[in-house]
């Protein structure tokens, strides 16, 4: 389903508009992972209880906000690489979150102004940004569709995603900061799997995702902070994380700390910094 609704220019205070988001079906009483990804982002679409997990995630885990935009500075580089380099020029990005500049079609768009983007989640609150990332220009195209990733078929059936991408052409394919939204018994694995065996040879698979491997005692108070809540949020070991490139080529350096994953300049210092793995890889 497209947006047909859209409150991307209103004003986002909490006190004028809380019941007006409750109306369109956005459960505002409870902390939601795009609102709290927003919160550390520095973004307004942000309630108190998004605030509240965002703080005590930040108490167990004070660079969260930093990590945060080390995993958006991935995604801008990965999708860099994959149009300069692989001349991917057309990308599906699932659980895009709420907008936040510079998005999929603008990284992709300085590299190729022909470029075509479908911006998939499943929140209601993005879906009611969705006009800010439906930005087409007489070259290019993007198209928002509300959608659950754990539905592969239905998701690359859906008639946007269709008129949009052409799937006999190399999709760039990202799931950036996403998968430990989905539970062990939902296996994203195989979610992973069934849209790599849908998409033609050549298309890339970028993904970031949050790990305990380099501070296991604070990355489970932020999983035990999530719970609190009612999020679900799994941090995955590398070894369960490279379990999603399987049966895609790696590209160098492989599964990697973002921070360390073909960084612009200088090698950061500790790599380590933010927690979180990401790679990017191809299939043959
Ligand atoms: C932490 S945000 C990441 C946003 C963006 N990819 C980034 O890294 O900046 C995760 C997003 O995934 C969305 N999401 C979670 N589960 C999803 C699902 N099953 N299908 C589609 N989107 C999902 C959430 O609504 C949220 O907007």
């Amino acid at each position: 389903m497209t947006t047909s609704q859209d409150f991307s220019d209103q004003p986002q205070d909490d006190a004028v508009e809380l019941s007006q988001w409750e109306r369109f079906g956005v459960d505002t009483s409870a902390p939601h992972s795009a609102r709290v990804y927003d919160y550390w982002l520095g973004g307004k679409t942000n309630f108190p209880p998004d605030r509240a997990m965002g703080q005590a995630i930040e108490q167990a885990v004070p660079s969260v906000k930093a990590m945060a935009k080390e995993n958006r500075a991935f995604q801008g580089r990965a999708v860099r690489y994959l149009a300069r380099e692989q001349g991917i020029h057309q990308f599906l990005d699932l659980g895009t979150g709420i907008p936040t500049s510079p998005n999929t079609h603008e990284i992709a768009e300085a590299v190729s102004p022909d470029t075509r983007v479908v911006y998939v989640d499943n929140d209601p609150i993005v879906l009611a940004h969705a006009r800010a990332l439906m930005v087409s220009t007489p070259a290019s195209r993007t198209t928002y569709i509300h959608a659950d990733l754990g539905k592969p078929a239905e998701l690359l059936g859906d008639p946007a995603l269709t008129s949009t991408l052409d799937l006999d052409r190399p999709v760039g394919l990202l799931m950036i900061a996403v998968l430990m939204l989905v539970a062990d018994e939902d296996d994203p694995w195989a979610k992973v799997a069934a849209l790599r065996d849908a998409l033609p040879s050549g298309s890339c698979l970028a993904l970031t995702h949050p790990t305990q491997d380099f501070d296991p005692e604070s990355v489970a108070k932020v999983a035990e902070a999530a719970r609190a809540g009612g999020m679900t949020l799994v941090p995955r070991t590398r070894e369960e994380v490279a379990g999603f490139f399987d049966g895609w080529e790696l590209i160098e350096p492989g599964v990697a700390p973002v921070m360390a994953w073909r960084p612009d300049g200088e090698p950061p210092a500790d790599p380590t910094a933010a927690y979180y793995w990401g790679g990017v890889a191809r299939k043959l």
